[in-house]
């Protein structure tokens, strides 16, 4: 990146992560706090997977900041290890009455989203935020982990199952649509499923071992399990080297459930699993690229990710890349990103873990391609949520804070 654009987009993420930033203290239990909303217009609540990206962009700009993010973040952990996929630290019923939401209390969602926690914990630390962030940061996301494993893993097969869609935090994606008996390719089909599915969660409070066996919406997903293997080899970095071999053996189990489950060699596609009957969702959207994220995937499955999919210009090598649905697919849509998101259009975040990924598997022309094209993005229409990957239009929420993101991906 030449440095006049570096120079151009950190001072561009700056004023957007402190536009965005929101400081105080909370009206129930006066806890002080210190996190950057997703965007003043669309997302005004501290969300899970948000914060990590916000916490991994502000390392460039402000450490201690990004620390406080995380920390802000975990004051929502749980006794039992849960962390809500949302902190409402200023409770708006107004703005929540339009969000279809399960609650766990008033001030808490009930919901997880991706533990990109781990990651993130690891970066903030290694960029200086120093021993006592770590001691602070670590037990709680350990603990996290732990409740995933104890609470999301019924069948014991090493893959977490999510039970709504916004777990994964790409919850409009189209391999959910059989799940969910979407009735029209539309926002308000997918609000009226995900509602029916909140209606038969209701008599179940918030016990996940019921939920789960309701299968109602039981998702063995790759977005998630993805995210979940790579935490876990970011923790066998940051615990102690004796316990390095605990974390590195779960990870390596999640990455071969994923391969024996879920891989097809015959598409060359990973597809995550529905239901309990643990049907494949045979829909090639971004998630199917997301185990590359994961140190250790054999090489013959990295490559044929890459060349046959990843790089092909009929479905994700587009002028903008990278989709979140494949070019081909009969549900690729870019004509509704209103809430029906996650269907064709490009996200940054998606772009940045990708990137990372094939920068770290050699692929550094592909990596340094897709920043620059990011960058683009960034420079010509502002920090968009997502982007119409062949005019690069900007779509759905303005000011999207992850979106700076873009100031972390790879150039070299
Ligand atoms: C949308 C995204 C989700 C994100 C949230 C807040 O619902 O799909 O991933 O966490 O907005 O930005």
């Amino acid at each position: 990146m030449s440095d006049e654009v570096s120079e151009r987009l950190l001072g561009e993420a700056r004023a957007l992560l402190d536009a965005n930033r929101r400081t105080g203290i909370s009206p129930w239990e006066g806890r002080p706090f210190d996190y950057t909303c997703p965007s003043p217009g669309s997302y005004i609540f501290q969300w899970f997977w948000d914060s990590c990206f916000h916490a991994i962009a502000l390392c460039h700009l402000d450490v201690e900041r990004a620390a406080a993010e995380l920390l802000s973040l975990l004051q929502g952990a749980q006794p039992n290890g849960f962390i809500p996929h949302i902190i409402f630290w200023q409770p708006d019923p107004a703005v929540m009455a339009r969000q279809t939401l399960r609650l766990a209390g008033p001030y808490m969602s009930a919901s997880v989203q991706p533990p990109v926690l781990a990651l993130a914990v690891e970066r903030v630390y290694r960029a200086g935020a120093g021993e006592e962030f770590r001691r602070r940061a670590l037990p709680p996301t350990r603990a996290f982990f732990d409740w995933l494993a104890a609470h999301r893993d019924p069948d014991c097969d090493a893959l977490l199952a999510i039970v709504q869609p916004d777990e994964s935090g790409v919850d409009a994606d189209p391999k959910y649509d059989a799940l969910l008996h979407l009735r029209a390719q539309n926002n308000a089909a997918l609000v009226a499923s995900i509602n029916r599915i909140y209606d038969a969660y209701r008599p179940l409070g918030n016990d996940d071992a019921r939920i789960l066996a309701a299968d109602v919406f039981v998702v063995e997903d790759l977005v998630y399990n993805s995210i979940y293997a790579q935490g876990l080899q970011a923790l066998a970095r940051l615990v102690a080297p004796a316990e390095a071999a605990v974390y590195e053996g779960r990870a390596a189990r999640v990455r071969d459930a994923l391969i024996a489950q879920c891989w097809d060699e015959e598409r060359g596609l990973f597809w995550s699993l529905l239901g309990q009957a643990e049907t494949p969702a045979r829909v090639n959207s971004i998630s199917s690229l997301f185990p590359l994220i994961i140190e250790g995937l054999d090489r013959r499955i990295v490559d044929r990710l890459v060349r046959e999919h990843l790089l092909n210009p009929n479905e994700y090598w587009l002028p903008y890349p990278l989709p979140s649905v494949a070019a081909t697919e009969p549900t690729f849509n870019l004509d509704h990103p209103h809430g029906f998101i996650w269907r064709g259009p490009t996200w940054v975040n998606s772009n940045w873990f990708l990137s990372t990924a094939l920068r770290r598997l050699g692929y550094l022309d592909a990596a340094r391609h897709i920043t620059r094209r990011t960058q683009e993005l960034i420079l010509r229409h502002g920090f968009y949520e997502c982007f119409n990957p062949y005019t690069g239009q900007g779509q759905n929420a303005r000011n999207f804070s992850w979106s700076t993101l873009v100031i972390d991906m790879p150039t070299g």
